[in-house]
């Protein structure tokens, strides 16, 4: 296992040593060419729970639940493992409020799900649909035009932001700055570039947050500004918050699961020609993408000390839901590897669990779902391009960074 530069500090007293691992998941051995296996390579066969030192950045330690059964357990249980603080971006703001609704715990979290559940319902995304299909058939025809495609620049990071600028009510035209903005904070290295990128954000946010007060239309911000939250009128600052949260959270996470999927498809022409002779599996085919490509890793904060599955945790430390130690589990779903679109029982938990389930799982499914419609209806057989290779990532939110594609 490769070893983080520096010398980690000791893990605190009440770990026991055989439980303690340093690595990054980046750093994992085949991480830049299957994230998801190099983690569960990692981590599937050992010990249910380790201890990981400097796991997300130099200092951060957290443990790190390496069963579906076990992940799926602290994600209902926000008394235990809360959600305070779990993100960094008030912090690249210079600012302590909490990200809405991700970083609020029940009973307070309720209120922003009882605001925000209704704009993503599966009955509003139904009606949003011939938006989505207009996006993608427009993207398919430029692509078809050239060729040739890097699917992540003229597909899978563009998409899922046309389809975002119109549920906000924001103009088209802000595309290439937002691609920009959310690259800046969510991928860069550079902590200045962080910082710029989520003040741009901000300060756009804010800007389209005053121009809907003057003049409301049918779309998410104005419903954020005019709906009352627990009887009472929303706050500016709140209404930038959950905006940002949309922003951060319904962008990167649909481009990285579209990344995996066609990744998968182009190297396995096998599985894309089923997809093509029947259409109609191209629901389970979602869901299995979804299931062996599960792109999220959230942490928590401890609440009190507890012995957890026959490990003490103590109050204050961090424990990290890897999502792709769910899917790739052994004891959940039989050959966790294969991608096979005709499992039985797919109970996977790729969108979490509990209070905090992903509320724009509707939304991403039909994304992903009329993606690959458009792209096995119009496009050619396609595979990665000779002489190249597709890369991808384990940092933050997992994902495809490159993927050059013919036909
Ligand atoms: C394939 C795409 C997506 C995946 C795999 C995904 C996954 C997740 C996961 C695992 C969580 C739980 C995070 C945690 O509790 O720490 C979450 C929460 C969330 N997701 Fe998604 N997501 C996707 C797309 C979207 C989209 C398109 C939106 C846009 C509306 C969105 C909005 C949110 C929000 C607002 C939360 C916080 C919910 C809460 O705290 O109650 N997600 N998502």
């Amino acid at each position: 296992m490769t070893q983080t530069m520096t010398e980690p500090a000791p893990a605190p007293a009440h770990v026991p040593p055989e439980l303690v691992r340093d690595f990054t998941f980046q750093s994992l051995p085949g991480a830049a060419e299957d994230p998801m296996l190099a983690v569960a390579d990692a981590l599937r066969d050992g010990p249910p729970m380790v201890y990981v030192r400097n796991l997300r950045f130099e200092g951060y330690n957290a443990w790190v639940a390496a069963r579906y059964e076990i992940i799926r357990e602290a994600y209902q249980n926000p008394e235990l493992f809360s959600s305070q603080s779990i993100t960094s971006f008030s912090g690249l703001l210079d600012e302590s409020w909490p990200f809405l609704p991700i970083e609020t715990d029940p009973p307070e979290h309720s209120i922003w799900r009882t605001l925000l559940n209704p704009l993503f319902a599966p009955k509003r995304m139904k009606a949003v649909e011939a938006d989505i299909k207009a996006t993608a058939e427009k993207l398919v025809s430029a692509i078809l035009a050239k060729g040739e495609a890097e699917f992540v620049d003229d597909f899978s990071a563009v998409f899922p932001i046309m389809i975002f600028l119109s549920l906000m009510g924001l103009p088209f035209a802000q595309a290439a700055k937002f691609l920009e903005w959310e690259n800046g904070v969510l991928h860069s290295r550079d902590l200045d570039v962080r910082k710029r990128s989520a003040f741009a954000i901000r300060d756009y946010l804010v800007g389209a947050i005053e121009a809907k007060k003057v003049n409301p239309a049918d779309d998410v911000i104005s419903y954020v500004l005019t709906t009352p939250v627990d009887g009472r009128a929303i706050t500016d600052q709140e209404a930038l918050s959950v905006c940002f949260m949309l922003f951060v959270a319904g962008l990167d996470t649909v481009t990285a699961a579209l990344g995996f999927m066609f990744k998968h498809l182009a190297e396995n022409p096998g599985h894309q020609q089923q997809l093509r002779d029947h259409p109609e599996q191209i629901g389970e085919a979602v869901e299995e993408y979804l299931r062996a490509y599960p792109i999220v890793t959230s942490f928590r904060l401890i609440t009190r000390d507890v012995v957890f599955h026959g490990v003490q945790l103590k109050a204050g430390e961090r424990i990290a839901l890897s999502l792709p130690l769910a899917g790739r589990d052994g004891e959940a779903f039989a050959n966790p590897d294969v991608v096979d679109f005709s499992r039985e029982k797919l109970d996977h938990i790729s969108f979490a669990a509990g209070p905090h389930r992903c509320l724009g799982s509707h939304l991403a499914r039909r994304e992903l779902r009329v993606a690959l419609e458009e792209w096995l209806t119009r496009v050619p057989p396609f595979r990665v391009k000779p002489g190249e290779r597709p890369e991808t990532h384990a940092q933050g939110v997992f994902g495809v960074d490159y993927l050059p594609l013919v036909w």
